[in-house]
């Protein structure tokens, strides 16, 4: 009796190992990626990084090109109808936030101390520029200061110049100070270390600067072009402020 059992099972194994065709299609089965599954999976992290990139740089451009937008309107404390913000400030005010923007940018120069430094930054506190007629001062400010100059009867020089704080295109400062922000600066050193001149008002500085000759300024004054200017109101007017400060406060 010749019968052998399980001859066809063994069959089909062997023919199934020698069968490259077959071997190829396993191989690729065992190596294949897993397969998707259903539900919650991350994303993957280049994109997760790649749309944060997109939305930080997005944030940052709708910030540089803002057009103008002034935060103001979304503050609930400012009545539209009554004007801007600045014309309500006391002089003690203008004289608060002139002393931030001092401390944020002349104080390098000039120091704490209104002394300068000895051959390089001459002095605000008692400057017969700082205390005597408002234009030439508003000038010095908006357009810079170049050359030597006499401070209170001392010569002073240095090879530094005094920055323009209005926006002149093309100049190696950019402060970009709008009128408003510099009447309160020279309001602040008219009144600190003793110094005893009235307030300037931004309106004083917005009519200085839409001067012509002004308007068009690129380049710092020269004590003589400043000099050549008439100080309108003589010395003595800076002995009595509280006069000019009332109409000048509104
Ligand atoms: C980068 C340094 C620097 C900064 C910042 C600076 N100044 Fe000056 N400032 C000078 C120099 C230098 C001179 C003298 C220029 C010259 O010799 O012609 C001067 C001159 C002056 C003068 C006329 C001379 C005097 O001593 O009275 C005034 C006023 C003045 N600066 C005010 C200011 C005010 C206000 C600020 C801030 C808004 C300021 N400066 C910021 C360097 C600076």
């Amino acid at each position: 009796m010749s019968a052998p059992p399980n001859n066809s099972a063994a069959h089909v194994e062997q023919s199934g190992a020698s069968d490259e065709s077959l071997q190829a299609v396993h191989a690729a089965l065992l190596h294949h990626n897993p397969e998707p599954r259903e539900g919650y999976s991350l994303l993957p992290l280049g994109v997760l990084g790649f749309m944060s990139t997109m939305i930080f740089v997005c944030c940052i451009y709708f910030v540089h090109n803002r057009g103008g937008f002034n935060p103001l309107v979304t503050d609930g404390r400012l009545n539209p109808s009554s004007g801007p913000v600045e014309t309500k400030l006391t002089d003690a005010q203008i004289v608060k936030k002139g002393q931030s923007l001092f401390n944020q940018t002349c104080i390098q120069c000039h120091q704490a101390t209104g002394l300068g430094v000895a051959g390089a930054y001459p002095p605000l506190a008692g400057s017969d520029w700082v205390n005597g007629g408002e234009e030439r001062l508003i000038r010095i400010v908006l357009d810079g200061l170049k050359d030597p100059v006499t401070v209170s009867g001392a010569q002073f020089s240095s090879s530094n110049k005094m920055p323009n704080f209005s926006a002149i295109p093309g100049t190696e400062f950019a402060y970009n100070w709008n009128d408003d922000k510099i009447s309160y600066v020279l309001s602040y050193v008219r009144q600190e270390w003793g110094n005893k001149a009235p307030i300037v008002t931004g309106d004083a500085v917005k009519a200085i600067h839409a001067l012509p000759g002004v308007a068009d300024r690129k380049t710092p004054w020269t004590q003589a072009e400043l000099l050549a200017i008439p100080v309108a109101p003589p010395a003595p007017a800076a002995a009595t402020p509280p006069a000019a400060a009332v109409p000048a406060g509104k």
